[in-house]
């Protein structure tokens, strides 16, 4: 059910590219990415925003894999690009991402971070608290400029990936909560500062969610408030930006939407909202990280030891894990996996997949059906491509793994294997008291 396909003697490929021969070329932990199937998923998005004739900005959510070469494909896709730190905004500005179409973040933005987007004319800021207010009222007095804004407001409607929690005050780190005259506090000090625009709003109700009515909802509860708001303040949202966490296939137990699904459902509720309150109808933005990326990368590991414990468990180990793929020690997240160089091989028995970091906990899979195992193996684990490595860490000293980009059945490394120089680079040695203890 994943999207790869396998060759003639069984190995696993890539774009038309054989896993054997990557993982032998850039050795291994490597994360390979299919880059049509990562401008499929954008194109889905910005496509069903043409056909349905919605001006929209649909803007990757460059947390869930930030690299210069996955910026300059964001930008020959003409996406947005939402950054949440100094670093993203600087990859996207080396990648020459259009400043315009860059949207940053955060929940904590300090003063060089808000800094360095008034500096570079980035095209929005997502305000998130008052303190933040002052610093960007400020800023922008400093550098004699003006910004747009949206206001992050949570409305009060959480996603657990099947269900909604209705929450009335939200217990929520980001954004102003729309229940508690916050979100309208926070408008009004905005709307008084001359060198603020203020588009419209923001909300996110959470990541991996399989179904519409989170979203639509949110949406609801978001034009109660601006039917108040254009009567109270003749303030009107000229922009929607209803954030991202669109669901993705890990494993077979997952059953997402076709991408086009959600940009009908929530074209669909903005419209409806906008004639009951009598209002014009907002460009709408999405955020969408994990949805462009997730599917379309995977990562291949060499298999090692093998330690069994009859009748317990029989523990395979990887030479990664959770310092490049974090989600299962964190999240109890699930993943499939083949044998890339024996894909149909027989003899299957339940395995688990150990990572090599001493942690007891770093285990990559739990409980999966493989080939018989043999030395050399390769083990391709799907769906990787969002939060893998960009949640990458140097735990146990290990070298963060290399990133290869598949199109036209030709392969280019995008990010290279980490050296320990590269580890030690920064280490400096200590020279304080040194003489006494030698
Ligand atoms: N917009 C905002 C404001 C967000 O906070 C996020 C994700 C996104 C967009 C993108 O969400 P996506 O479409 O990728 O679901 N590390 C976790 C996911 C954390 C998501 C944080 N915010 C994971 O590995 O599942």
């Amino acid at each position: 059910f994943h999207p790869f396909d396998v060759s003639d003697n069984g190995h696993l490929t890539i774009g038309g590219i054989d896993s054997v021969y990557l993982a032998n070329k850039y050795g291994t932990p490597l994360f390979v990415y299919d880059v049509n199937r990562i401008r499929n998923n954008a194109r889905a998005f910005v496509d069903t925003f043409r056909e349905l004739g919605v001006r929209a900005q649909v803007a990757y959510a460059s947390k869930a894999f930030s690299s210069i070469a996955m910026i300059q494909i964001a930008k020959q896709e003409n996406l947005s690009l939402d950054v949440v730190s100094q670093g993203e905004l600087y990859t996207a500005l080396k990648a020459e991402f259009p400043v315009e179409r860059i949207h940053m973040h955060g929940n904590n933005k300090s003063r060089e971070e808000i800094s360095m987007a008034v500096k570079n004319h980035i095209g929005c800021i997502v305000v998130d608290n008052f303190h933040e207010i002052d610093l960007l009222e400020q800023t922008l007095i400093d550098y004699n400029q003006r910004m747009n804004v949206l206001i992050r407001v949570t409305p009060g409607i959480e996603a657990h990936t099947h269900d909604y929690i209705l929450t009335g005050n939200e217990d929520s780190k980001f954004g102003f909560d729309l229940s508690n005259g916050q979100a309208e506090e926070a408008l009004q000090r905005l709307l008084k500062i001359d060198s603020i625009h203020v588009m419209g709003l923001h909300c996110h109700i959470g990541s991996q969610i399989f179904e519409t009515n989170g979203f639509t909802m949110a949406v609801e509860r978001l034009f109660q408030k601006l039917k108040d708001w254009k009567d109270r303040y003749q303030f009107e949202s000229e922009v929607l930006n209803l954030g991202g966490g669109f669901g993705i296939r890990y494993t077979k137990e997952d059953d997402p939407l076709p991408l086009s699904h959600y940009v009908k459902a929530l074209v669909n509720t903005v419209e409806e909202s906008t004639q009951s309150c009598y209002m014009s109808f907002p460009e709408i933005w999405i955020e969408p990280g994990r949805s462009i990326v997730g599917d379309a990368g995977l990562t291949i590991y060499k298999l090692g030891a093998v330690k069994d414990i009859p009748n317990v468990r029989k523990y395979v180990s990887v030479d990664g894990g959770m310092t490049d793929n974090i989600r299962p020690a964190l999240y109890q997240a699930k993943y499939e996996a083949v044998i890339a160089n024996n894909v149909y091989g027989a003899h299957k028995e339940e395995v688990s997949i150990a990572g090599k970091c001493c942690e007891s906990g770093d285990m990559l899979i739990l409980d999966i059906e493989l080939p018989k195992v043999e030395e050399n193996d390769l083990l391709a684990v799907f769906s990787t491509g969002a939060y893998g490595y960009s949640m990458s860490n140097h735990y146990n000293r290990f070298p963060k793994a290399a990133v290869v980009f598949i199109e036209n059945g030709q392969d280019q490394l995008v990010i290279k294997r980490e050296s320990f120089e590269d580890m030690v680079q920064n280490d400096l040695s200590y020279e304080l008291g040194g003489k006494n203890n030698e």
